[in-house]
């Protein structure tokens, strides 16, 4: 006579020693698939996107715009950070290919190096030479980075904006200039303490639209526009440098986090537009690659 069944065990066959063996070969085949997946993100984010440039195309419309410069195109490059974190091949052969993009004017918004003192002020020069600077006009802002480690070191971003002025480029730091009846501003940077909006917007008329050059794109939300209308073009963020699908960019140097990357409607007579920038401080990119913008100016 067979034992009774004991009622407190689970009438559950055991897997057959084929069905154990394909689940764990299963599993292990996930593990895989998932590290492969892991490093291959890494490479990616590491080696590919942070020298994958893309170039953005973006119309600026300007209130009261001279006829003859409607369509006339602004190259804006951003943050080069000039230094040993950023491959110098790389800089450089991005702006060798901007003369293909056939800019009537360029704007470079700041970051041109990741230095202590002066120690990459000539390659910053070097560098820059391969962009038409020389025969085109060229319009910058400082970044925070160019003013050292600490970012306020007066004395290298004076030494920076001597260089460049010297190469043929304007640096603009809380002044404006006009040229082809196209009003270009430049502020000093936030960080560095030297933004003042109102005195770099001061000789601007304000009847017709103008182009503020500002590193940090926190700068739309200080003091001093009064009427001032049209674009601020920005940098600084890098885009946010890494961003993860869903839950967005960890990490972001900006009060106001409308301002990642992209134009930004800020008002009913101001644009914003966050350059993602071509270097780094840390050599990964995710989800933000490397930007040159081409603006298309239009009559408003
Ligand atoms: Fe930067």
């Amino acid at each position: 006579m067979a034992a009774p069944a004991n009622a407190s065990e689970p009438d559950v066959a055991e897997p057959s020693p084929q069905r154990r063996s394909s689940r764990r070969s299963f599993l292990r085949n996930s593990l895989r698939a998932t590290a492969a997946g892991a490093v291959g993100l890494g490479l990616y984010s590491w080696q590919i996107e942070p020298h994958w440039v893309e170039i953005i195309p973006q119309t600026m419309p300007l209130v009261g715009l001279p006829a003859a410069l409607a369509g006339r195109r602004i190259v804006q490059v951003s943050d080069l950070h000039v230094g040993e974190a950023v491959d110098n091949d790389y800089l450089r052969a991005t702006l060798r290919a901007i003369a293909d993009l056939k800019p009537d004017y360029l704007a470079l918004t700041g970051d041109f190096m990741t230095a202590n003192r002066f120690e990459h002020l000539d390659r910053v020069m070097t560098t820059l030479a391969e962009a038409p600077i020389a025969e085109v006009p060229t319009f910058a802002c400082l970044g925070n980075h160019d003013f050292g480690k600490r970012f306020r070191d007066r004395e290298i971003a004076d030494r920076l904006t001597d260089r460049l002025d010297s190469a043929g480029v304007r640096v603009l730091r809380n002044a404006s200039v006009e040229i082809d009846g196209l009003q270009w501003a430049g502020s000093g940077d936030l960080w560095a303490g030297e933004c003042d909006v109102w005195n770099a917007l001061d000789t601007i008329d304000t009847s017709r639209g103008a182009i503020l050059l500002a590193h940090n794109p926190d700068i739309a939300d200080v003091r001093g526009y009064r009427d001032f209308r049209g674009w601020i073009l920005s940098g600084h963020t890098h885009g946010g440098q890494v961003r993860f699908p869903l839950l967005g960019s960890p990490v972001v140097p900006v009060k106001n986090r409308r301002y990642k990357r992209g134009h930004v409607r800020l008002d009913a007579s101001r644009d914003l537009y966050v350059n993602r920038g071509l270097g780094h401080s840390l050599q990964v990119r995710l989800l933000a690659r490397p930007e040159v913008t081409v603006y298309t100016l239009a009559q408003a």
